[in-house]
């Protein structure tokens, strides 16, 4: 007892020793635990890296990954009809009036491009351009226009023509309804 009274101040702070590294210990444990709460907050919240490819444009100046929806999916909007709902519908929607969609041309109806390479012949493709992923603005001369860096794809297959977009517009299967292009 008394030698605990006489000893110096560090000796008795090294007595002190292993409370302080319990100490330690407990707040190791509390540093721990609320890691793990961060970690359940991180599932709950979904976060991590976003694998998705939506609004990745390839700022990389890489092909834009173009992985569009089939036609009549749950992400497919024709956009011709007025219709809004998705999904719904499968197989079958209406993409645009065949009479709408030019001869040796096409047009643009919601996320696709509509074309006529020859009389009675009718394609569908992804708006969206391969490279960095713009919308195509234009159908004229043969050609289907990107506005962004001005690749040109065929109308005939989709194929790159000009600039720098290297893959084809992915093609949506379609079928010629009565008066109108449908997605098959
Ligand atoms: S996004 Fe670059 S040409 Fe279309």
């Amino acid at each position: 007892m008394t030698d605990v009274q006489t000893r110096p101040d560090a000796e008795i702070t090294g007595a002190d020793e292993p409370a302080a590294a319990t100490g330690t210990v407990a707040t190791r444990r509390v540093v721990l635990a609320g890691a793990g709460a961060l970690g359940a907050g991180c599932l709950l919240a979904a976060c991590g890296t976003d694998t998705s490819s939506s609004g990745t444009n390839g700022a990389n100046g890489g092909d834009f990954t173009n992985d569009p929806a089939p036609a009549g999916s749950a992400g497919a909007d024709a956009g011709g009809t007025g219709s809004t709902g998705k999904g719904s519908s499968g197989g079958g929607k209406t993409l645009v009036a065949a009479a709408d969609v030019p001869e040796g041309g096409g047009v643009i109806k919601g996320d696709y491009v509509i074309t006529q390479p020859q009389k009675g012949t009718y394609k569908a493709f992804s708006k969206i351009c391969t490279h960095q992923g713009c919308p195509v603005s234009k159908v004229d001369g043969g050609v289907i226009t990107c506005p962004c860096h001005n690749s040109t794809f065929s109308i005939e297959d989709g194929s790159p023509t000009g600039g720098p977009a290297k893959k084809a517009l992915p093609e949506t299967e379609i079928k010629v309804d009565g008066d109108n292009i449908v997605a098959a």
